[in-house]
């Protein structure tokens, strides 16, 4: 059975109490953290870098997702790989040698991961789906949470699945953006498993992890 794991973005959580937060998370049974960082170039925000991701690490057990939405990305590698990422997704739209920046991280003996925007096609990925270790597909414009679930992230996430069936490889495919208990069973019936949910999380953690779990029929 695959196992199919909920990743806690903590863009939506009240940043006032992020360690109170990060707690609750870890008792509820998330997988991962994932962490947003946004440079105001690459998108239209600003949220953490580096410092504060090694002080999430230092009190945290959860392994860390690291999402770049950087122009650069490939300066951020070390800095995040020594902060303590688990894994690094980069965009497929904000690096024009993307075989080089993905070997970098795996030479940082890190996860690493593509991401592609709303408007990217996946094909755009066959020649590099061989090296990474999973594809991150954005499902609204990053930036910000909250938004509305792109519907067409759904012929995505199906591409990638058949991908990676008929040249049997082994990513993982993560989807990000607008997700709650109503697409969640479409999205992992179309070939998701690691399921990055904000907002909708947020709301009432204990909650919603519960529901996911019944709704992945895994039993904690
Ligand atoms: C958006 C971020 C997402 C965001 C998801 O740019 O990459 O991780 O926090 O939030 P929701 O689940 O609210 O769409
Ligand atoms: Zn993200």
């Amino acid at each position: 059975m695959i196992q199919i794991k909920l990743l806690a973005s903590i863009l939506s959580c009240n940043f006032l109490r992020l360690e109170n937060e990060i707690k609750e998370i870890q008792d509820s049974g998330c997988d991962m953290l994932h962490l947003d960082i946004m440079d105001g170039h690459f998108v239209p925000n600003i949220t953490i870098g580096p410092d504060i991701v090694k002080q999430i690490h230092s009190i945290s057990n959860l392994a860390l997702d690291v999402h770049l939405m950087v122009e650069n990305p490939s300066f951020w590698i070390e800095k995040f790989a020594n902060a303590g990422a688990y894994s690094i997704s980069v965009h497929q739209e904000a690096d024009i040698h993307l075989n080089r920046l993905i070997n970098t991280i795996k030479e940082k003996k890190i996860r690493a991961l593509v991401s592609i925007n709303p408007a990217t096609s996946p094909i755009v990925l066959d020649y590099i789906l061989d090296y990474v270790d999973g594809v991150l597909v954005m499902s609204v414009n990053p930036g910000f949470g909250g938004q509305k679930f792109i519907e067409n992230s759904l012929r995505k996430i199906e591409y990638l699945a058949k991908y990676k069936y008929t040249n049997n490889l082994d990513y993982v495919i993560q989807v990000d953006g607008g997700v709650n208990l109503n697409n969640i069973k479409n999205l992992i019936d179309a070939g998701a498993n690691e399921i990055i949910v904000g907002s909708a999380l947020f709301k009432n953690i204990h909650e919603f992890v519960r529901k996911f779990k019944e709704l992945t029929r895994i039993v904690v």
